[in-house]
């Protein structure tokens, strides 16, 4: 293998730069080239690519977002936009291809792969943390990190004003953000979409927190599991509480990334170029129990990666 392209899918998420630079990198470092391709799928399909080198990736490792840019393509989910990426592959001379993405963008990579037959390497990069076969993806900390921050600054007024603030954040289908959040967060209740939930249970809790002496209560609810404002609506009326609702939305997505995720992406990275010039395809490289494995995309895609319940159940019990 000589030549490989990198590409970032879906959602942007902290951490895919620290990972592009190690892809980058590793590569150089082994005597690969690599060409960087922008804007996803769509750039792959419109031949927006050129080569990179060590110094592209310079000052790169504290930043947020992705420099490759990104993009979610409705033309790569078809056989003529793939055929139009391939004919990208051959004009490059690309041999192998690691794309950094989400569950969305790893389907592309698989159909490509076998419809083409492109050796193609995963990396998880997503603040969803929804993906199976790794314990965590890159984004997820960040992410999690700046909602345990909104947390602690509504805290400071929650308590002022004695109020009950509703927090949603995002997450998709999956709660891990709310939960990895409201456990570090000290919130009084977690609404997510894996485990049911009665509003009514949220307010007996909420009203026996004021009888005991609370000045405020956080709720967290992700994406996936409700509206917030419609939960803060429901609370209103049954409590009577001056009830307020933030919607963290995509601020949770950017700032500098975590030393853990820059060292996830680093070695999520790294270890994508290694199985390439090992000659592997249609894997997605993951952490698990602190090991960087790699799983074939058929155990990957599609299959469900549950959250932590006993992690649940210890935040219900430390907010009682
Ligand atoms: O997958 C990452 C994510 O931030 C989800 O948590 C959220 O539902 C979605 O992307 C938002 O997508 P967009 O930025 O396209 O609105």
């Amino acid at each position: 293998m000589q030549r490989i392209g990198v590409l970032t899918s879906g959602g942007d998420a902290s951490g895919m730069n620290s990972c592009i630079r190690a892809v980058v990198r590793k590569a150089i470092y082994h005597g690969l080239e690599v060409i960087g391709i922008r804007r996803g799928y769509s750039g792959f399909i419109d031949a927006d690519m050129g080569p990179m080198n060590l110094g592209s990736v310079a000052d790169i490792i504290s930043r947020g977002g992705t420099i490759l840019h990104t993009a979610r393509s409705e033309r790569f989910k078809t056989k003529e936009g793939r055929a139009l990426a391939m004919e990208n592959v051959e004009r490059f001379g690309i041999q192998g291809l690691v794309v950094i993405g989400g569950d969305g963008s790893f389907t592309g990579a698989s159909i490509f792969s076998q419809e083409h037959g492109v050796p193609v390497i995963c990396v998880p990069g997503t603040i969803d943390n929804d993906i199976a076969g790794t314990d965590y993806t890159i984004g997820f900390d960040t992410a999690v990190n700046n909602v345990v921050d909104a947390i602690n600054k509504i805290r400071d007024t929650a308590t002022s004003h004695e109020r009950t603030f509703v927090i949603e954040v995002m997450g998709r289908n999956s709660g891990n953000i709310a939960l990895a959040a409201g456990l570090a967060g000290g919130a009084e209740s977690i609404l997510i979409p894996e485990i049911p939930f009665n509003v009514e249970d949220i307010c007996k809790k909420l009203l026996n927190g004021i009888k005991r002496g609370k000045l405020h209560s956080v709720i967290l609810v992700a994406e996936g599991a409700a509206s917030g404002l419609e939960i803060g609506q429901q609370i209103k009326a049954l409590t009577g509480f001056d009830t307020k609702v933030t919607i963290l939305g995509h601020l949770q997505r950017g700032g500098i990334p975590t030393a853990f995720d820059r060292i996830l992406a680093a070695r999520l990275g790294a270890r994508a170029v290694e199985l390439l010039m090992a000659g592997e395809t249609h894997k997605m490289v993951g952490i698990r129990a602190g090991e960087i494995v790699a799983t074939d995309l058929t155990e990957v895609l599609g299959k469900p990666s549950p959250i932590n319940k006993d992690m649940y159940h210890l935040a219900r019990i430390l907010s009682i």
